[in-house]
């Protein structure tokens, strides 16, 4: 299954978490800024997207992930998806920021979830336990996808 990761950052803490995804799953990967990224016209060739996204403001996405997000028109019905959203939701109810919304998008595309979304304490410290738990469970999956 041919992966791509898709991130936003405007701080580059998420940034790091992506470098810290290719030392830490066991499969391999395109990996784009969206800000580098026109729209969706390339991304057919993919059949598992991952999305990094700060929360920023009011519940809201990072700017260049909403540009790239509400141009976001391909087809996902064969294609997986999974979110990984960072923040700070020490207190919050789970799926309180970006993720919901990129979540909804991608759902209208009919893209199938393949590993529920991670919401990652990132402020004031990654919570790399967390992280290292759902990049175990898309290790798995993805494996469990090739047999
Ligand atoms: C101005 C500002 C606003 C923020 N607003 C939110 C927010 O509404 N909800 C949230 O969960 N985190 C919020 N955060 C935390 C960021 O999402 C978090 O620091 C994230 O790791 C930043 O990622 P980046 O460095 O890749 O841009 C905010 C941070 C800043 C600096």
């Amino acid at each position: 299954m041919k992966t791509v990761v898709l991130y936003a950052s405007s701080h580059g803490s998420t940034r790091r978490v992506v470098k810290t995804l290719a030392e830490t799953v066991q499969f391999s990967f395109d990996c784009f800024d969206v800000k580098n990224l026109t729209d969706s016209s390339s991304m057919g060739k993919y059949d598992v997207f991952l999305f990094f996204s700060p929360t920023y403001g009011n519940e809201e996405l990072q700017p260049d992930m909403e540009k790239f997000i509400v141009n976001f028109r391909l087809d996902m019905s064969s294609k997986y998806y999974a979110i990984c959203e960072l923040g700070n939701y020490y207190g919050y109810e789970a799926d309180f920021g970006a993720m919901k919304i990129i979540r909804h998008h991608l759902e209208k595309l009919s893209g199938k979830e393949l590993v529920g979304p991670l919401s990652m304490d990132s402020l004031p410290k990654k919570d790399w336990t967390a992280f290292a738990t759902w990049c175990g469970k898309l290790n798995q999956t993805l494996r469990e996808t090739h047999e």
